[in-house]
């Protein structure tokens, strides 16, 4: 018996976060794709917050009152987890759900501090928050996020060897679990939603790119030029 668990949006959501926060971890170390790195950190940011907003209204199982958060889940979940029949979860397990809301609280607060840095940095905005502390904080935000990330991926690799046949591992390609339970739907408002949870994001994506960075040279440049077209006068 199959049950349609994940939706598209919750799929599409999913693949782009898992490529987006790749590629913006692995940009921040590359000075020549400063911009690139903006882009790509914005729109995780942004496809984040959807995600907050569908856990609010979305349909049945990626909403978050259907996460089994509770202690009392936790331990229910730990204890049956190597029995013979084990308690199997439709949506995420509670580990999974807890796990998850931290990719979600810290990928924001990552790509937060990204922008609050940059602007900082910049002279764009007056935040009146210490760089270094920005510094620090987008920092320990992101390595904290590839930890969690790590979890998560050690987790559905448990999944997969214990519980094989749930399916979880392919759910998040195809949409469904072995398992059976109520099939998940999506209604008009859910589909309006998603058109603009998938389009944003990309302008997003390109607003970041083109933000201005003012390093030292650009700023010596420009009082260079503001010097001699001066002194042409
Ligand atoms: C969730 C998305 C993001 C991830 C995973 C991420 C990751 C990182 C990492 C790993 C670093 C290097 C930290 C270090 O070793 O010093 C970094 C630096 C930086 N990031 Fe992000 N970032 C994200 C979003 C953003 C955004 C949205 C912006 C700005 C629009 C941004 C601006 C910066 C800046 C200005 C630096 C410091 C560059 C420097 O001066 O060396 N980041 N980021
Ligand atoms: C940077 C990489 C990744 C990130 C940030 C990430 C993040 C997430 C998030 C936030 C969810 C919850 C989806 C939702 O409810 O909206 C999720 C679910 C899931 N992810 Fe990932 N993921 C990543 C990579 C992967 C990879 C490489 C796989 C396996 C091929 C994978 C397999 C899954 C599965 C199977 C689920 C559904 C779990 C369940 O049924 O409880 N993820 N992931």
């Amino acid at each position: 018996m199959k049950t349609y668990i994940w939706s598209i949006p919750t799929r599409i959501f999913h693949w782009l976060l898992a490529i987006g926060f790749t590629i913006a971890y692995i940009l921040s170390d590359f000075e020549n794709f400063r911009n690139l790195h903006f882009a790509f950190g914005g729109f995780v940011g942004i496809l984040i917050i959807f995600r907050l907003l569908f856990g609010l209204f979305g349909p049945k199982y990626s909403n978050f009152s259907d996460f089994p958060l509770g202690l009392k889940n936790q331990k229910e979940f730990i204890k049956t987890y190597f029995s013979k029949s084990p308690k199997l979860y439709p949506g995420h397990n509670p580990l999974a759900s807890v796990i998850i809301l931290c990719i979600l609280f810290i990928g924001i607060i990552c790509s937060i501090s990204g922008y609050m840095l940059y602007a900082t940095e910049n002279n764009v905005l007056n935040i009146g928050i210490n760089e270094e502390f920005l510094e620090e904080s987008h920092e320990i935000t992101a390595n904290l996020f590839l930890v969690l990330v790590g979890i998560h991926l050690f987790g559905m690799m448990a999944d997969k060897f214990f519980h094989s046949k749930t399916g979880t591992l392919n759910s998040i390609f195809t949409g469904y679990k072995n398992i059976e339970s109520k099939n998940t739907q999506l209604n008009s408002f859910h589909k309006i939603f998603s058109l603009l949870w998938f389009t944003i994001p990309f302008i997003i994506f390109y607003l970041a790119y083109g933000l201005q960075i003012n390093t030292k040279e650009n700023e010596n440049e420009n009082s260079n030029k503001e010097y001699y077209e001066h002194n042409d006068d």
